[in-house]
């Protein structure tokens, strides 16, 4: 438990398992969480135990950024922006190991992996093992997006939706558990620096695309995230334009 602490801003955290007494359900994640780019910076203050983890995650998460940074390439192209548009905007880089034990039958109606919600990031890389869990909200209906060997999941996250001025969608995701198998999964979140602004650019602005949001640096809507609790992109209606 050495690493366990209330604090938010820690470097590297334990979460548990916890009860939602509003909702009255269970949120049954363990999460390990810590900040890992550069690498180098942190390292140090990563697990020692098993001997192997601060070398596999160095290299995991060394190569999930280069990955970041191709996919982020070809959406900034996508959207008709210079290659580097949104790699210029990057900062820092969070990790989160996952775990979900395997539920009590009797409790699995009012248990919940995690509960909906969208990621407050640009985007999240998700890599699951085998067993499913993982649900995204399509034209509002959830599927489930089971696991395939060898394959990550990429998340929009809500700045993402700022940046794109709404092309790209924040995806509305959830975890659920079952009663045979625990489940693991590692997530990626891709953040800006804490200047960097995130409203959309000129070029995705015209009369069939007015500006959806108002031009606002990550260190305000980090400010703003953790005050709102929701379960889709409503972190960011104090960025919208009046208009929006
Ligand atoms: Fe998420």
């Amino acid at each position: 438990m050495k690493f366990y602490t209330p604090d938010p801003n820690s470097d590297i955290r334990l979460m548990k398992a916890y009860k939602d007494e509003v909702a009255n359900v269970y949120v049954a994640r363990e999460s390990l969480k810590f900040h890992c780019h550069p690498v180098e910076k942190y390292v140090d203050k990563w697990p020692t135990n098993p001997p192997s983890f601060r070398k596999s995650a160095a290299e995991y998460l060394t190569n999930v950024r280069r990955v970041e940074i191709t996919l982020l390439g070809a959406i900034s192209e996508s959207l008709g922006l210079e290659t580097d548009y949104i790699e210029k905007k990057l900062g820092g880089h969070y990790v989160s190991l996952n775990y979900y034990g395997a539920c009590e039958e009797s409790n699995l109606e009012l248990t919940y992996g995690v509960r909906a919600h969208t990621d407050p990031t640009i985007i999240t890389i998700l890599l699951q093992e085998e067993v499913p869990g993982l649900q995204a909200l399509s034209e509002g209906k959830w599927m489930d997006v089971n696991p395939i060997p060898d394959t990550v999941v990429v998340h929009v996250g809500d700045l993402l939706q700022a940046i794109s001025n709404h092309r790209f969608k924040s995806l509305v995701h959830q975890a659920m558990v079952n009663c045979e198998k625990e489940r693991m999964s590692i997530a990626s979140y891709c953040y800006p620096s804490s200047d960097a602004m995130i409203g959309p650019p000129e070029k995705l602005i015209d009369s069939d695309h007015p500006a959806v949001y108002k031009d606002f640096t990550f260190e305000e809507f980090s400010e703003q995230m953790w005050k709102v609790i929701a379960f889709d992109d409503a972190r960011l209606n104090s960025f919208k334009c009046s208009a929006a």
